[in-house]
This record gives C-alpha cells, sequence and structure tokens, in this order.
C-alpha cells in the first residue's frame, strides 16, 4: 500500500459523545405533519439525539476530545493544533477551537474553526493531516461537533426529522510507519450554496427582527436537489480518493460515508459496487449530525473492531457549499487498543481541572488588571 518510511499523519486516538436525550420518530410525528414510516423509509432515520439546555458545541466537543486522547494516552499540553469543524459553534467569536484548548489546558495547541457544512470534518482532517505530514506539526486533535436542535425550524417537516447533535474527534499523530492518512479529495461548487443554507445572521441579512420573524435563522433546504447533488459526488470523490492513494475501489475494507440518508449511502454503495458488509451505518440512531457525523461513525466503527490494521478505510461527506469531501486512510494500530491505566486516566482528569483553575485565575487576574488601572486614572484625574 503506502511507501514505508515516509512522515505521515496517523489516527492514534477516537472519541465521540452523543447528548442523552432521544428524540424518537414517533415525538416527531406528534410535532409536525409526519408519520414513522415517513421518516423511517424516506431516510433510515430511527431516532436522533438533541443536547440538553446545559450542552454546547463546545462542551460536546470536550468530551470526544478527551475521551480521543485517553485512547492516544496524549498529554493535552502535547497537543499542538486543535481543529473544531462545525456549523453550529458556541459563538461567531470566539472560536469553539478556542474555548476547547482552554477547557483541555493544551497551551501549546493553535485552535481554529472550519466551517464547510456537513464536510467540515473531513476538510479539517485533511488540513491537519497535511501539516503534519509538512513537519509543522506533530499532535492535532480534529474535532466535528454540531447543536443543529438550535437552527432547526421544528415546525418544518422538511428539515426537522433529518438533524441531530453530537461530537467526535480523532487525535493524528506524525509517524514513519506504514499507513495513515493516504490521500484526500476536496470539492465544491459555490453555485449550489442556495440550496441549503442558514439565510440570516451573517454579513448580508444580519439578525433584525424581520429575519427573525421570517425564520430565518433556520436551515433552509432543497432536499430533492441536495439528494441529487449527493449521489452523484459521493461515488466521484470515493473513486477519486482511492485512485490519488494508488488503490482500488475493491480495496476499500470500510466505507464510512456521511450518515445524512440511507438512500443516499445506499445508492452511492451500489454505485461504487462496495458490498453492504464494508459499509458502516449509525444514521438509524442518530440521524445526520452534519461535522460529527463521519467521526461519530468512525469511532463507533473502531469501537465494534469493524476496522484491522492494515485496512483501507475511506471516509467521504457532502454537504452546504455545496461541498464534498473524501480521506482514504490504511489503518496503522493493532486493535483494541489497551485500556489506559487507572493512574493515567486520574493524572489527565487532574490536568483538566488544573486547566480549569488556570483559566479562571488568568480572567481573574486580567479583571483584576483592569479594575487597577481603572482606580489608577481615577486617581490621575
Ligand atoms: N413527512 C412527510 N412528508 C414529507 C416530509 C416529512 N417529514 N418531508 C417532506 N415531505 C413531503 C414533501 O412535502 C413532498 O410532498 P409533495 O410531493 O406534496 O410536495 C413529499 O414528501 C416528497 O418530497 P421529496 O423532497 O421528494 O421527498 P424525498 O423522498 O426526496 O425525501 C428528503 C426528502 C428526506 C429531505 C431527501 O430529499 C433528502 O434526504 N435530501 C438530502 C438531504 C441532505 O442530505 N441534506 C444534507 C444536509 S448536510 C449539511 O451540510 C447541513
Amino acid at each position: 500500500m503506502a511507501n514505508e518510511q515516509r512522515r505521515a499523519a496517523h489516527i492514534s486516538g477516537w472519541g465521540r459523545y452523543a447528548p442523552t436525550r432521544v428524540l424518537t420518530n414517533d415525538e416527531l410525528s406528534r410535532m409536525v405533519d409526519t408519520s414513522e414510516e415517513w421518516i423511517q423509509q424516506r431516510t433510515g432515520i430511527l431516532e436522533r439525539r438533541v443536547a440538553g439546555s446545559d450542552e454546547t458545541t463546545a462542551s460536546m466537543s470536550l468530551r470526544a476530545a478527551r475521551a480521543a486522547l485517553d485512547v492516544a494516552e496524549l498529554d493535552p499540553r502535547k497537543v499542538e493544533l486543535i481543529i473544531v469543524a462545525t456549523v453550529t459553534p458556541d459563538y461567531v467569536f470566539p472560536s469553539t477551537a478556542c474555548l476547547v484548548q482552554d477547557a483541555l489546558g493544551a497551551r501549546s495547541a493553535g485552535a481554529f474553526d472550519l466551517s464547510d457544512g456537513c464536510s467540515g470534518f473531513v476538510y479539517a482532517l485533511s488540513v491537519a493531516a497535511d501539516l503534519i505530514v509538512a513537519g509543522r506539526y506533530d499532535n492535532a486533535l480534529v474535532i466535528g461537533a454540531e447543536t443543529l436542535s438550535r437552527i432547526i425550524d421544528w415546525s418544518d417537516r422538511n428539515t426537522c426529522v433529518l438533524f441531530g447533535d453530537g461530537a467526535g474527534a480523532l487525535v493524528l499523530q506524525a509517524n514513519r510507519a506504514r499507513g495513515g492518512v493516504l490521500a484526500s479529495v476536496l470539492g465544491a461548487d459555490g453555485s449550489g450554496g442556495d440550496l441549503l443554507k442558514l439565510p440570516a445572521g451573517g454579513s448580508v441579512h444580519p439578525a433584525t427582527y424581520e429575519t427573525v420573524d421570517q425564520r430565518q435563522h433556520y436551515i433552509h433546504m432543497d432536499g430533492r436537489e441536495v439528494f441529487r447533488f449527493a449521489t452523484r459526488v459521493m461515488p466521484k470523490a470515493t473513486r477519486q480518493v482511492v485512485e490519488l492513494a494508488g488503490l482500488k475501489v475493491e480495496d476499500i475494507a470500510l466505507f464510512v460515508p456521511h450518515q445524512a440518508n440511507g438512500r443516499i449511502i445506499k445508492s452511492a454503495v451500489r454505485a461504487l459496487g462496495i458490498p453492504p458488509d464494508r459499509v458502516f451505518t449509525n444514521l438509524a440512531r442518530y440521524g445526520n449530525t452534519s461535522s460529527a457525523s463521519v467521526p461519530m461513525a468512525l469511532t463507533e466503527a473502531i469501537e465494534e473492531g469493524r476496522v484491522q490494521k492494515g485496512d483501507l478505510v475511506v471516509c467521504a461527506s457532502f454537504g452546504a457549499g455545496l461541498a464534498w469531501a473524501a480521506t482514504a486512510i490504511e489503518w496503522s494500530l493493532p486493535l483494541p487498543v489497551a485500556k489506559p491505566p487507572r493512574r493515567r486516566i486520574f493524572w489527565r482528569r487532574m490536568l483538566y481541572h488544573l486547566a480549569r483553575i488556570q483559566s479562571w485565575w488568568r480572567r481573574s487576574w486580567r479583571r483584576a488588571g483592569a479594575l487597577l488601572r481603572q482606580l489608577r486614572e481615577g486617581e490621575e484625574e
């Protein structure tokens, strides 16, 4: 497969988090004019998770990230790069990645958000992998997380049945062993931007009473057109990335597609000729979690033992933009990984408490400094 001795980005840790609140099709059928059968037959979704009022994209990212760092046995202070792929950040700014960086105590890390609809995570993975290959970083944390329930119009049956909340994270580390991220393909067609968007809240339509009244702060989607686009680009991007890696579609041991609609996945898999037992889906339980979909699915597949050392794993996604992305990974870690000793988990928990105290201390110090300056200025006047 890949050339040996080449510096590559290897996946060494993974984690996911899904809120505990389950929203079933039955409940939805009592909220809008739909039925359990329609949702199941047209989408393949049975239920989805909805974040609690105390949960946000950053808090879910943090849980997934900590789990991934535990698996990789990586000290958060050694993380050099944090990318959070999301379309539902906690704030427009500061970035969710900076909030995660602070909460982890990842004091050596640069951090930024990447927004590219449902393709965001695969884009982020590709960026992090390339920076590692270029020698810029050795340790990166790539997260996909969404709180889509906050931008869903719960009275719109065309969209509210599709989406869910959650987070997934991967640790990428530089290594000269065989395998790792072999190739990525990124694509975009902005002419389709109108097909899937959040119309207001940006610089075109800043928030006003009208934008709120007109429900412009929720997802608007032309489902049929997005469906057509998805069934076209998923197989295309998958073929391209496999070819770029110098391999064939038949070599794919596990295909992890964006979990948007069971019919889209079936159509792509049929077009590619991938046997169903080589395809991983968890869509029925989580719905479409946008940027979180691929890392949540990949993590679950790893936990279920669906990946073995030497396997070719391909992840492919599509979404708002319109944008699409695919990545080919040669799995390089023997599985299952041994659970880290309790004392190391305890030590990392202590580090997170310490990070909280340090963050509190820096905030307090800044506030105290500002207060002192004000007092001094008052005295001078
Ligand atoms: N319950 C009952 N009927 C419904 C529902 C519902 N929840 N939603 C739509 N319908 C109706 C429509 O109103 C339409 O009725 P009409 O014919 O009287 O107008 C009828 O069902 C058929 O509508 P279609 O759009 O043709 O239904 P389709 O079979 O295509 O399924 C769906 C709709 C599920 C939205 C599908 O088009 C789809 O999955 N599209 C892709 C969505 C997607 O993947 N989005 C990615 C988002 S990624 C990101 O970046 C956030």
